[in-house]
């Protein structure tokens, strides 16, 4: 083999390995880019507070919006749902913590804490992993809540991680309903 075959052949193996690095990218791609939020551009600070209208929100279901270059769920739960968070002990959850914006650190993770309103119909989240930052599916997993394909965590219907790699529960924002069917988020 001449030296200018053995470099075509080198070349064409290069352009293998970059292609199948590009597939890998695309399989990735449902990992949000968390890096982007260290540096918020100028549109996306304008929109630091938003206001949602959740007046077409059935029991039942989610409305996701995007919020400072993230998912966030607005979840109007069911009866079954509201009591299957209360039930829980705490002390069976690996992240006892409030993961609540809205409280000060050292409140806990009861779902009292974590809801939006008093009778817990409502629960306002960031819907990203607290693993490495994919965005959980809804009514899945084993506890009924939340469940990230990724790597397998199951969140429970409060968003309280209940098992895999996720270390801590799904953040709560900061948000507050402003009239009967508007939440502020921000
Ligand atoms: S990113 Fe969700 S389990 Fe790893």
């Amino acid at each position: 083999m001449s030296h200018a075959e053995d470099h075509e052949g080198t070349r064409r193996d290069f352009l293998y390995y970059a292609t199948a690095g590009a597939g890998a990218v695309t399989a990735g791609a449902a990992v949000w880019p968390l890096v982007h939020q260290m540096n918020p551009s100028a549109d996306v600070r304008a929109l630091a507070s938003i206001r949602v209208d959740v007046s077409d929100v059935e029991p039942g279901t989610q409305l996701t919006v995007k919020w400072l270059g993230k998912p966030v769920f607005v979840r109007r739960r069911t009866e079954e749902e509201i009591s299957a968070a209360r039930e829980v002990d705490l002390s069976e959850l690996p992240d006892q913590g409030a993961e609540n914006n809205n409280l000060s650190a050292d409140a806990d993770a009861s779902d009292e804490n974590r809801a939006l309103d008093e009778t817990g119909e409502w629960l306002v989240m960031v819907g990203v992993c607290t693993h490495l930052g994919c965005v959980p599916l809804g009514d899945a997993g084993d506890f009924g809540g939340w469940f990230c394909p990724c790597h397998g965590s199951h969140y429970d219907t409060s968003g309280r991680i209940r098992k895999g790699p996720a270390p801590t529960n799904l953040l709560v924002p900061v948000a507050e309903f402003v009239d009967e069917t508007t939440i502020k988020l921000g």
